[in-house]
């Protein structure tokens, strides 16, 4: 491979990096569903309001007297009062200043001030996005009401809700720097060495053995219909071949392979703006409730979860504190980098990058494969978006996706040998070792 052409020029990284209104990448995610709040940030009717950041705009979540779901510009359309501090009231919000109320559509419905025959309020509407409930997970579209598609189907999303799990945490970087970090899968062996066997979501797999057996995997990227196959090849017992295969879906879905019976798990990197994004992280199991011990650990924050700064979703460990790094740890070699956690792990070296990293100063080699590919696949969509295309991602078969842990024989290529383990089979588990 030409390594020197595989670096991005400027214009490059500033195309995927992005996302506000207007731009092409933003677009991109604007034409899919994406992850706005958890369900239980308006757990009931009338409840607070909660202010959203995605793709760059400031909008306001709330939730009226009927239950209706809102996600409406965060700002009054009189004098742009934040509406956060607006009385939920009576099947709509009030702006505290001068009384204007508006409904969940975001259309208003008083201007206390104006002779109500004047029909005044019904000129004001704020901007409006649909808000939706599935998996657990409170979902928007942001693109043109046109090209609304039908309603996101991840697995995560449709199993039982006792059989999955799902956490966000602010990481503060660009969205691209963390959805990169979901699919280099070569990094496991050394940031997150320690994790592999003490972590309850994690240890006691036969591929932990071999991802810390073979340090050197051969990368075996593929397209997929929705994104990228990403496989990594580790050596086994008498030839064979461990394979781990990452799922990514654009824009920004990734599905970590599986370890033994372990609840699966992945993310979605969803921008706020561009030097932050949500890390939104899934666990689940496709026949089974989430054992106790697991659901627990999982609100402990290990796998791939945190613990927070309380009454946030900020990490407890985080840029202001060091990520609470513990030399000796490191030294001991309890953990590799010294922070505990492998969400952390990861969130403190990609923030470490800076807001958004100069891709044209990178060294890349052939582990990267992946981000390489991932790159150029978005790069592609986005030209064709400019055609007019629709870009991969959006329909029900390209979230139909799993990822899978295989040990095959070396004459077998895992897009044939693990065809099936890649896409959901009803009522089976992932593949896995
Ligand atoms: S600013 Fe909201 S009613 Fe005046
Ligand atoms: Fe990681």
């Amino acid at each position: 491979m030409d390594w020197e052409r595989t670096m991005l020029r400027k214009e490059q990284n500033d195309l995927l990096t992005q996302t506000g209104p207007g731009t092409p990448m933003g677009q991109m995610f604007r034409l899919s569903w994406q992850p706005a709040l958890l369900a239980e940030e308006l757990p009931e009717n009338e409840c607070p309001p909660v202010r959203v950041k995605l793709l760059g705009e400031r909008l306001l979540a709330w939730r009226d007297t009927q239950g209706n779901y809102a996600l409406t510009d965060e700002f009054c359309a009189h004098r742009g009062v934040s509406l956060w501090f607006g009385r939920n009231e009576h099947n709509g919000l009030r702006c505290p200043y001068h009384g204007w109320k508006y409904d969940h559509t975001g259309q208003c419905i008083e201007v206390p001030s104006e002779p109500s025959e004047s029909g005044y309020c019904q000129k004001v509407k704020l901007k409006s996005y649909p808000l939706i409930e599935r998996g657990g997970v409170l979902w928007t579209y942001m693109g043109p009401p046109e090209k609304q598609p039908p309603l996101p189907e991840w697995e995560f999303a449709t199993v039982p809700a006792s059989h999955s799990f799902m956490s966000k945490r602010l990481q503060e970087c660009n969205w691209l720097q963390a959805m990169e970090g979901g699919i280099d899968s070569s990094h496991v062996s050394f940031l997150h060495s320690g994790e592999l066997n003490t972590d309850p979501l994690f240890k006691g797999s036969k591929g932990n053995a071999y991802n810390m057996g073979d340090m050197k995997p051969m990368f075996e990227v593929v397209e997929s219909p929705g994104g990228l196959y990403i496989g990594a090849r580790r050596n086994a017992e008498n030839g064979n071949y461990y394979w781990r295969v990452t799922q990514w879906v654009m824009p920004a879905f990734t599905m970590i392979p599986p370890r033994a019976d372990h609840p699966v798990h992945g993310h979605f990197w969803v921008p706020i703006d561009d030097e932050n994004c949500w890390a939104w992280s899934f666990d689940y199991k496709v026949t089974r409730p989430l054992s106790d011990k697991e659901r627990k650990a999982m609100e402990a924050g290990q796998g791939i979860h945190v613990t927070y700064v309380p009454g946030t979703y900020i990490p407890a460990a985080n840029k202001t504190n060091d990520y609470l790094v513990d030399r000796k740890a490191q030294k001991e070699g309890r953990t590799f980098s010294g922070v505990f956690g492998i969400a952390m792990q990861d969130a403190s070296l990609q923030e470490s990058m800076g807001p958004i990293v100069d891709r044209t100063k990178e060294n890349l080699v052939s582990t990267d494969n992946g981000i390489i590919m991932a790159r150029h696949r978005l790069i592609r969509a986005l030209k064709a978006m400019e055609k007019g295309e629709t870009p991969p991602g959006i329909v029900a078969e390209h979230q139909h996706v799993r990822s899978a842990a295989v040990v095959l024989p070396p004459d077998k290529h895992f897009k044939d040998a693990a065809r099936d383990a890649l896409v959901v089979q009803t009522g089976k588990e992932h593949v896995t070792v």
